[in-house]
């Protein structure tokens, strides 16, 4: 039906006869000369009716935006200054000789360059939302990007395996989605959170290199990196360490992002611990473009008589830091305020800060509500530990470790952006030695860091269950700009240690049988030494277009209450399908006709 895309014209197709078919993405009517921009794909084209060809004009001027239209004309030069610098096909333009509408349209609920539309609208008219350049870019990435990573661990031996979708729950933090099985009334397959237990059984059925690009189910709260059908980059290989993996990974994200975005990433990526995560950033997945550090000052406080510094200074569970921000002088009693109001957020009590105005002047050069608290050499002590200039303001936090590093953490996020601190570009990198075990207070038990598989860097299972605490998992995150875009581990591949560890979990015998049985069966029989990671597909092509959201590259993605507004998914079954199921339903659903 057609010759060309429109958006591959340019300049070598002038005198050219060629045949179109696209959307009407505007048309102007230029008294007598009527424009359309024609849109498919691939771009924009000017095509031009002229009033002499009456029947082609004619049906021009019934068109209608996202009208469909097939086109036949010559390539022309645009006539000198109409030429459009900012577009592809902005030196040509199409003269018509003949049309066919191909199909009309209704008036679009809202104008494709219109970026005012709700999330709601959009998404309820997602084909029409799909249509906007920047989303079909977008899709193009992401096929791209899909594309590669496929030809480069095909390059590496890697098998494309499938994994199943009905299957039994494997625990990756959430919870799952059910679905009732009609053949076995009163029972339920899970949709896996990951194909985790799957990858590992391929090891041990010796396929050695396992890949997949797979749909992940996670009942879980949506934030804006978050949906509960995503897609991972699932991998697996045996006979490996950390750092074979680790290489072959970042080798593999690199040469995506030079094929892709022309960026050279660093080689090696910077490689963190978790210990020092925490320590300089608050966080486990540092943005390492924002040049804010939390610096650690207990041991300067923890005599002193102000009780709000001095107690988490004496915690063992505490934690007293500083976060200095230069150039923060600038920073009103409101902002200030509102800054307080935002750790508050994460359960900081309160947000402490001195400022800087003259460093020279001693105490006088000083502006804080805490200064009658603190002795001048503890203060003295405290501007040398961040080494504080002129200008500067500096923020505490006390408390609990963990109250401390989400607050002043995401504090460090937020000023850095709001201050434009944060330079552009990519500073990708792992983080690894993670804690094995986190001890979780409301159910008093230790919980898995990573999942129950994950192997810990101590072998001995005396040692190990003697101090849970103390153990580091051989687990690896990998960091873009503050997103956890992957994570792994090297597993367990031993039964004796698989049952310490679910032992450890406070998973009893026969309920690791029940729900692992089939895992601990397949350690027996001769299982290889492996290790995978699996990175998120989506998140990933978030951070590669720009986008603001997961959802602004996934097609048919769910909303923040996991809704589907073009399908209405969820939705009420039928009193039969339930019978059929064996469902009695306990509350009845909101009916939304
Ligand atoms: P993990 O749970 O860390 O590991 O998931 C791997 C990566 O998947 C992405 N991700 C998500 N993306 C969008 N929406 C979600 N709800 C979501 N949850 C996770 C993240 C994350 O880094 N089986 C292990 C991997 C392994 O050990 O090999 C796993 O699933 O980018
Ligand atoms: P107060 O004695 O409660 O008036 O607190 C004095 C200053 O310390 C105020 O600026 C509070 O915002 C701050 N502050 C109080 N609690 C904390 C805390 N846990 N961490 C950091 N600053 C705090």
């Amino acid at each position: 039906m057609r010759s060309h895309y429109c958006g591959h014209l340019n300049e070598t197709s002038i005198e050219k006869t060629v045949t179109l078919c696209g959307w009407v993405h505007r048309r102007r009517d230029h008294g007598g000369v009527i424009f359309v921009d024609l849109r498919d794909r691939e771009g924009l084209v000017q095509v031009v009716f002229d009033p002499t060809l009456a029947e082609a004009f004619g049906t021009a001027e019934r068109i209608r935006n996202e009208y469909v239209l097939q086109v036949t004309g010559t390539v022309r030069y645009r006539p000198e200054g109409t030429m459009n610098q900012n577009l592809s096909t902005g030196q040509i333009e199409v003269a018509v000789q003949t049309v066919t509408i191909l199909n009309t349209s209704e008036t679009p609920p809202f104008q494709l360059d219109d970026d005012n539309t709700s999330e709601e609208t959009r998404l309820r008219y997602r084909y029409i939302d799909l249509r906007r350049p920047q989303m079909q870019e977008r899709f193009k990435l992401r096929a791209k990007v899909n594309q590669i990573v496929r030809n480069f661990l095909d390059n590496q031996n890697f098998l494309e395996i499938e994994t199943p979708m009905l299957t039994k729950a494997t625990p990756e933090g959430a919870r799952d989605y059910l679905v009732p099985s009609r053949t076995h009334p009163g029972e339920f397959f899970a949709l896996p959170q990951s194909p985790q237990l799957f990858k590992q059984l391929l090891m041990m059925s010796g396929m050695d290199r396992y890949y997949q690009i797979v749909r992940c189910f996670r009942d879980e709260d949506l934030r804006a990196d978050r949906q509960p059908e995503f897609t991972q980059l699932d991998i697996e290989m045996s006979f490996i360490d950390e750092i074979q993996l680790r290489d072959l990974m970042e080798a593999m994200i690199r040469h995506l992002f030079k094929t892709t975005l022309a960026v050279d990433l660093p080689e090696p990526f910077p490689c963190m611990t978790y210990a020092e995560a925490m320590q300089h950033y608050g966080s486990d997945k540092p943005d390492l473009r924002n040049p804010l550090e939390l610096v650690d000052i207990a041991d300067l406080l923890d005599s002193v008589e102000f009780k709000v510094f001095a107690a988490p200074a004496k915690d063992p569970e505490g934690r007293v830091a500083a976060l200095r921000v230069p150039n923060g002088k600038e920073l009103s009693r409101k902002q200030i305020d509102d800054y307080t109001a935002f750790v508050a957020i994460y359960g900081a009590k309160g947000l402490a800060y001195i400022k800087v105005n003259d460093l020279q002047k001693g105490k006088e050069g000083l502006q804080s509500p805490i200064l009658k608290f603190l002795p001048d050499d503890v203060v003295t002590a405290i501007l040398a530990r961040v080494q504080a200039v002129d200008g500067d303001v500096i923020f505490f936090g006390a408390d609990k470790a963990k109250v401390v590093n989400e607050a002043l953490g995401a504090l460090r996020l937020k000023i850095g952006e709001e201050m434009k601190l944060t330079t552009p570009g990519w500073k990708p990198l792992w983080v690894i030695d993670f804690p094995m075990f986190d001890w979780d207070d409301k159910e008093k038990r230790w919980v898995a860091l990573h999942h129950p598989f994950t192997a810990p860097n101590i072998a001995d299972l005396t040692v190990l269950e003697q101090n849970p605490g103390a153990s580091l998992s051989r687990a690896y995150d990998m960091v873009l700009n503050g997103s956890e875009i992957g994570g792994g581990s090297i597993r367990i591949h031993h039964p004796d240690m698989q049952s310490t560890v679910f032992r450890m979990l406070g998973i009893g015998e026969a309920e690791a049988r029940e729900k692992f049985g089939f895992l601990l069966d397949a350690l027996k029989y001769g299982c290889p030494p492996h290790g995978g990671i699996a990175f998120g597909l989506d998140r990933l092509v978030m951070l590669m277009t720009g986008a603001n959201s997961i959802r602004e590259v996934i097609a048919f993605p769910k909303t923040q209450t996991a809704s589907c507004p073009l399908t209405s998914a969820p939705s009420a079954a039928s009193e039969f399908q339930l019978k059929e199921l064996g469902i009695r339903l306990r509350t009845a659903p909101k009916v939304d006709v």
